[in-house]
């Protein structure tokens, strides 16, 4: 029987897209992270990897790193981007299935990929993972446009062309997908603490060819019936040819950082 096609497992379709395509994350967030954690962890865990995007940012800690990813056609990149690095790992693996190390790891990250690790036991997975005072950071953009008659024109094709998907640009991330991350879920987990949003933002230029292969790996995208994205695209491409061929996409990287909470202090107030 066939298996159904389901929305967290679409980004393998366009693998080599989403390598060339989505946006990198910028080093501010690693400073953040550190300056959270205090100082850089033993080890490191990441959380729905992918082609290696946020693991690039991870690895810059210098430490070990393991990428815990589950569609083998994302992983196949992700290794090739490691081929021949001794610091990474990669695990082909959901995370809910995957088991951490006995005593677990002092940094669990997710870029991009929290909303897809099943809602229900995601955040005390994330507990179990981590070592007292261990950090948990979830990082990803929301795709922004810095040019307000743009984005209004492109809400206008989106009405006509894909209603379903009409509310999709610059709708914060966190908001759109059945496993929706809601900081509440940490600020009211038992084992977290701490709890802690930053954000930074920055401009980043596409060309019409480079925007439609991005729109391309954007999984609500990809759910709509072919013709019907074909056609979606084609008028969002009309469009930004229109308004000289290039969109500036406002990145806005959203960091949350949580900490493991410590075992209690026997006779402590
Ligand atoms: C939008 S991509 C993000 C990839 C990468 N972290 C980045 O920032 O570019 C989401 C990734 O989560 C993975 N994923 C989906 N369900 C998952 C699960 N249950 N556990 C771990 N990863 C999962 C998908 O295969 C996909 O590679």
């Amino acid at each position: 029987m066939a298996v159904p096609r389901e929305q967290r497992n679409v980004f393998g379709e366009v693998a080599e897209a989403y390598e060339r395509s989505r946006a990198d994350y910028p080093a501010a967030l690693l400073d953040l992270i550190t300056g959270y954690a205090t100082g850089t962890p033993a080890e490191v865990v990441e959380v729905g990897a992918g082609t290696g995007k946020g693991s690039a940012l991870l690895r810059r800690l210098g430490v070990p790193l393991t990428c815990v990813e589950p569609d083998p056609a994302m992983a196949a990149l992700l290794a090739r981007r490691f081929t021949d690095d001794d610091l990474v790992s990669v695990v082909v693996d959901r995370f809910e299935d995957w088991r951490p190390p006995p005593g677990g790891v002092d940094l669990l990250a997710s870029a991009q990929a929290w909303h897809w690790v099943d809602h229900t036991r995601r955040t005390g997975l994330a507990a179990e993972a981590l070592t007292p005072d261990g950090v948990l950071a979830i990082f990803g953009h929301e795709y922004g446009f810095a040019d307000a008659e743009l984005r209004a024109a492109m809400d206008a094709v989106y009405q006509r062309h894909a209603p379903e998907i009409a509310d999709l640009p610059g709708r914060p991330v966190h908001t759109r997908h059945p496993g929706a991350f809601d900081p509440q879920e940490l600020r009211t987990a038992p084992g977290f603490t701490d709890v802690t949003h930053e954000r930074v933002v920055t401009v980043v230029p596409y060309d019409t060819a480079r925007y439609l292969t991005l729109l391309s790996t954007f999984s609500p995208h990809r759910m709509l019936p072919e013709q019907q994205r074909v056609r979606l695209h084609d008028a969002l491409a009309d469009l930004v040819d229109s308004h000289g061929g290039v969109v500036e996409h406002e990145l806005t990287t959203g960091l949350w950082l949580a900490r493991r909470r410590g075992p209690a202090v026997a006779g402590g107030s």
